[in-house]
């Protein structure tokens, strides 16, 4: 198989993109992501991947509930923000309104298509993102919309690239 193929065929997809928020702990953490999508009608479900590389997956690691925040083609300086930034040194939520949805996760009203979920599985393959699986608690819209797709981001850097895997010591590995 190609990768020329396998990132043709993916890219045609062109995904929404969103802004995926959680909090633990007093400490909020948010990204934006490409890799989601609804994986079950009854009972409800929706998955997304959250590189190990980001600030927002430590934080979602210890945490029940995340906020999905579908952005519009109005919101390419959010998508910067959350994109572009890691929350591994800078404030992301600084100087936005945002208000404690379920479960704690920062729910950002400039975005009124939101929905917040508890997390059910955390499933870690070997990749360099993890797949979290969740039930919808509350949702909300502003109606239709046009959403913000990954074509009209791709010239943002992500604040952390995904082979920024971290290495954590092992016992035997740390230097005597
Ligand atoms: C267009 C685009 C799509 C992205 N998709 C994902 C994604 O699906 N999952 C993810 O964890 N990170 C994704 N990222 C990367 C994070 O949003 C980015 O590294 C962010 O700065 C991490 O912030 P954090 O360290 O505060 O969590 C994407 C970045 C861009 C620019």
């Amino acid at each position: 198989m190609t990768h020329d193929a396998f990132d043709t065929l993916v890219s045609a997809m062109d995904n929404p993109l969103i802004v995926v928020t959680t909090a633990e702990a007093g400490e909020r953490a948010g990204c934006l992501v490409g890799f989601h999508v609804q994986s079950s009608i009854d009972p409800q479900r929706y998955c997304l991947w959250l590189s190990k590389a980001n600030h927002t997956y430590r934080v979602a690691l210890r945490s029940s509930h995340l906020a999905i925040h579908y952005l519009t083609t109005d919101d390419l300086p959010l998508a910067e923000l959350f994109g572009t930034k890691s929350g591994d040194t800078v404030d992301k939520f600084a100087g936005l309104a945002v208000e404690a949805g379920p479960g704690g996760a920062p729910l950002l009203r400039q975005c009124p298509n939101w929905l917040a979920v508890r997390r059910i599985t955390l499933l870690d393959e070997g990749g360099d993102h993890v797949s979290l699986t969740a039930e919808p608690v509350a949702a909300h819209t502003g109606g239709r919309f046009q959403p913000l797709r990954l074509s009209s981001a791709a010239h943002l850097e992500p604040g952390h690239g995904a082979q920024e895997r971290p290495d954590p010591p092992t016992e035997r590995a740390a230097p005597h």
